[in-house]
């Protein structure tokens, strides 16, 4: 099953990606810090990141600023993203970007050949699994791959499918927001070749408030000891950054 039309709709939160350009998710700084510190990006090295559903392309915009001497390749299924994307590069002169369209599942081996770094930012929980994605980022070789996402560290993974409603309790849109078993996943990409994975929760530094409409969208709680939980609608959102690295490569 792979449901790609739902990425499709009319409907699509246009703000939802344009905002990141202005202001860039605590989670993308943090998540590029953390590629520093694991030494999946150096930042004045020459390489080349793929950066899979990378939607309007907010967060590679972000890495040109990041890593001056990087150039990047992000894909998305949706073309409104990509084109809306590539105008943005366009506005403000950034060459060392392009956006294409493409199905994360029938990547091009030409466009995805000798990528250091493949970068994925809260995309795999919202596939319906994990494992033909993952098969797909492996099957680049990149010498990294990187994703942020929703993970568990023990015995469980939940697959979770939201209907979403609008006001009047209409059906909106359909989707997943997956929470994978961390140790499952590390055991799968360890068959695909890649090993010594890396993790770290995310948390959220900011206290966000709880939107006013009953709908998804992320805000925070404190626990009793002060960690911020972040909740989105019914579900708590446990984010994780994640990386490992071809196997191959290490022991060269
Ligand atoms: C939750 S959004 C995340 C977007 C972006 N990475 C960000 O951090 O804002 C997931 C993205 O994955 C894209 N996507 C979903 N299925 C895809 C597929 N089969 N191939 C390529 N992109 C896909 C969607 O169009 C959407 O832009």
């Amino acid at each position: 099953m792979q449901r790609t039309t739902e990425w499709l709709n009319d409907d699509l939160d246009y703000a939802y990606h344009e905002r990141q350009f202005d202001e860039p998710y605590q989670s993308t700084l943090a998540f590029c810090a953390w590629l520093e510190q694991i030494g999946a990006m150096k930042p004045d090295a020459v390489s080349r990141v793929l950066d899979i559903g990378c939607g309007q392309g907010a967060n590679l915009f972000y890495m040109q600023n990041h890593f001056p001497n990087a150039t990047f390749t992000g894909i998305d299924l949706n073309p409104n993203l990509v084109a809306r994307g590539n105008a943005i590069y366009e506005r403000h002169g950034l060459s060392r970007a392009r956006l294409l369209s493409g199905d994360l599942y029938k990547l091009d081996p030409e466009v995805c050949r000798d990528v250091d770094c493949l970068v994925s930012f809260q995309t795999l929980s919202w596939l319906p699994e994990f494992k033909r994605p993952l098969r797909s980022f492996a099957a680049t070789r990149a010498k990294w791959i990187c994703l942020s996402s929703l993970f568990f560290d023990g015995q469980a993974t939940c697959t979770i499918e939201i209907q979403e409603y609008d006001e009047n309790y209409q059906e909106k849109g359909k989707g997943f927001c997956n929470v994978y078993s961390l140790p499952v996943v590390e055991k799968f990409l360890l068959s695909l070749g890649y090993g010594g994975l890396q993790s770290i929760p995310f948390e959220i530094t900011i206290d966000l408030p709880r939107p006013s409409h009953k709908g998804l969208g992320t805000y925070t709680r404190r626990t009793t000891d002060g960690a911020r939980m972040q909740i989105s609608g019914p579900l708590l959102m446990p984010w994780y950054f994640i990386a490992a690295r071809r196997l191959s490569d290490t022991k060269t």
